[in-house]
């Protein structure tokens, strides 16, 4: 089947939960944070089209509903490059969900820390970023409807979303910091020779999602603001082995906080 008629037919399916203009994607340890009222939800399996995710932490489903009154999309987990996942599966849900009329979206991740003054459980917004990923979401036929061969990527995470995001978390008295995020592939965590490598290059932040989410959302026209829950510091930035289990852990104990920040800020996107 045609990319673009796989697209169209998850679109057709998920357009039975609602008509969203707002998408929020809930990473690692985070799916339980943006409760909304009225709900109705899919699992991934459901969803014509979509990806399964087989990582533990990662839920799987797509839900529609309200947040003070506005229509809201919510996946809850997302699929890697590292599961095996080609990108452009893993950039599947963020396209159907703009041919569902989604204009903004939200993507949040748990990352290590690689700057220096970032601590665990810090909430950074994502200013810029890096692909290491060594492959790119867009590589192949490009899909005309949704966007350009050459998109620009000059401003990947909108500079006015930020704003306001700076702005709600001032009035809920968060500190949110702002860094460039590093996609790596994993998945086994970083070297530390690779976290000194990564910090010259120019990165505050390393993960193994969002980046591909990113570039396909900028591709098909929509705005994009990236929120990452630092989980732990990178490796050799302290001295303490990497685990997953720490980075549920963080994410789980920074979830009220960031669910604080997204149900006020999510209406006003
Ligand atoms: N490295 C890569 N991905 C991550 C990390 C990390 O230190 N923490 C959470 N996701």
């Amino acid at each position: 089947m045609e990319e673009m008629e796989r697209i169209e037919r998850a679109a057709t399916a998920l357009s039975k939960l609602g008509k969203p203009e707002v998408a929020v994607v809930l990473g690692s340890g985070l799916s339980g944070v943006l409760p909304l009222e009225q709900e109705k939800a899919l699992s991934f399996g459901e969803v014509p089209g979509f990806p399964v995710p087989s990582v533990a932490g990662h839920a799987g489903e797509v839900a529609v509903g309200t947040v003070h009154g506005r229509a809201v999309l919510v996946q809850r987990g997302r699929v890697h490059h590292y599961e095996g996942h080609p990108l452009v599966d893993v950039v599947f849900p963020v396209r159907v969900y703009a041919r569902l009329g989604v204009r903004t979206l939200v993507l949040t991740n748990a990352s290590g820390g690689i700057a220096h003054g970032l601590e665990a459980g810090d909430l950074v917004l994502l200013s810029d970023h890096l692909n290491f990923l060594g492959d790119n979401p867009l590589r192949g036929p490009n899909l005309d409807a949704l966007g350009p061969r050459f998109p620009d990527m000059t401003e990947v995470y909108d500079r006015v979303l930020r704003k306001k995001a700076h702005t709600v978390a001032a009035e809920l008295g968060l500190t949110l910091k702002e860094g460039v995020y590093l996609a790596t592939l994993g998945p086994s965590y970083e070297t530390p020779a690779e976290i000194r490598a990564f910090r010259a290059w120019g990165a505050d932040l390393v993960g193994m999602s969002t980046v591909p989410e990113a570039i396909a959302a900028r591709h098909a026209g929509l705005k994009v603001l990236g929120i990452s829950c630092v989980t732990n510091l990178a490796a050799g930035v302290s001295p303490q082995p990497l685990s997953h289990e720490e980075v549920i852990e963080t994410s789980q104990r920074r979830a009220a906080d960031l669910g604080r920040l997204l149900t006020a800020l999510v209406p006003r996107l």
